[in-house]
């Protein structure tokens, strides 16, 4: 309980560094003890003073206080984040959510767009004892794949599968198109997904398919981050309390959302 109450305590802390990883993303770099002792799944809400509070997946977080986010510029609160220096105060509440499961089998992991930063950090903790960790990578353009030179660290020769839509790197087609040989070719252990949740849907699909167990990690509108507000419901779930991780088993029982809509902040389902 005394780590939670010291979780959702606001901190604020210095940017330590920002790197430019595409046109829209960048990822900056802070200190904060709490969030270096996050585990591959869970998220921070960051607040940008003046502006706003938002939600933001760990993309890496060391013994040494270091903790990193990658982030898309999509509204104000994002792109006033990008027009931050280092140097410049932010302040930060978490780490909050669930985590991903360690599993140490034939591991497939499916990112889309800023979804592949928990998986890297996932990645990451799990390189050394899976026994097969097949990447599969999917963006619109080249320049949106994220982290592929990373990813080339922890995936070895061959297993690390980049897809683009527009043909400009790898495949053309969408990440969920190789998985289909994939899965017919080889039993798997464990899939985890994160990304556009129409993705994730498909990859559920052919989880169940295939009869492997799946991890995917949801975004919804969020605000207290702690379960007390309900902004950021799915069917009998909140998502920053009981998630963002979820198996596929809880996925089955809210078919009817997810990968179809969600709630906008004033609570109205719209399509995603
Ligand atoms: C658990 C979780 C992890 C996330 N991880 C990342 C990440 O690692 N990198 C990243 O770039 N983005 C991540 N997001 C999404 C990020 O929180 C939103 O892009 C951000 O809040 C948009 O704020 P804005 O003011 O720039 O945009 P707005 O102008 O508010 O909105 C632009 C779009 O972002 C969505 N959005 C707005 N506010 C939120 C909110 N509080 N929660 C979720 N979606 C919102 C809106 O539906 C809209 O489509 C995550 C969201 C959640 C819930
Ligand atoms: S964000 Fe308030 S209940 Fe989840």
């Amino acid at each position: 309980m005394a780590y939670r109450i010291a979780a959702n305590q606001l901190r604020t802390t210095r940017i330590l560094s920002v790197k430019t990883e595409s046109p829209t993303v960048k990822t900056f770099t802070f200190k904060d003890k709490v969030c270096a002792r996050a585990k591959p799944g869970q998220f921070l809400m960051l607040w940008i003073p003046g502006v706003d509070e938002i939600p933001l997946s760990i993309l890496d977080a060391n013994e040494d206080g270091a903790v990193s986010v990658a982030v898309k510029k999509v509204g104000e609160a994002t792109q006033a984040l990008h027009n931050k220096k280092v140097g410049e105060i932010v302040g930060l509440r978490g780490p909050f959510g669930n985590s991903f499961t360690l599993k140490e089998g034939k591991i497939l992991m499916v990112g889309g767009g800023t979804g592949t930063a928990p998986l890297l950090f996932l990645s990451r903790k799990l390189a050394s004892k899976a026994a097969k960790l097949v990447f599969v990578i999917g963006a619109k353009t080249k320049e949106e794949l994220l982290f592929i030179d990373k990813l080339e660290e922890v995936c070895s020769e061959g297993n690390l599968v980049a897809t683009a839509e527009d043909g400009s790197y790898g495949i053309k087609c969408l990440a969920t198109t190789p998985l289909e040989s994939l899965l017919a070719k080889e039993k798997f252990e464990m899939i985890y997904t994160c990304g556009p949740e129409q993705m994730m849907r498909k990859v559920l699909d052919l989880a169940e398919k295939h009869e492997i167990a799946l991890e995917a990690s949801l975004e919804r509108l969020m605000r207290c981050a702690i379960g007390l507000c309900g902004s950021c419901v799915v069917g009998k779930y909140r998502v920053c309390r009981d998630g963002p991780v979820f198996t596929a088993n809880q996925l089955e029982e809210v078919k009817r959302e997810f990968g179809i809509s969600k709630r906008d902040f004033n609570g109205k389902r719209i399509s995603l």
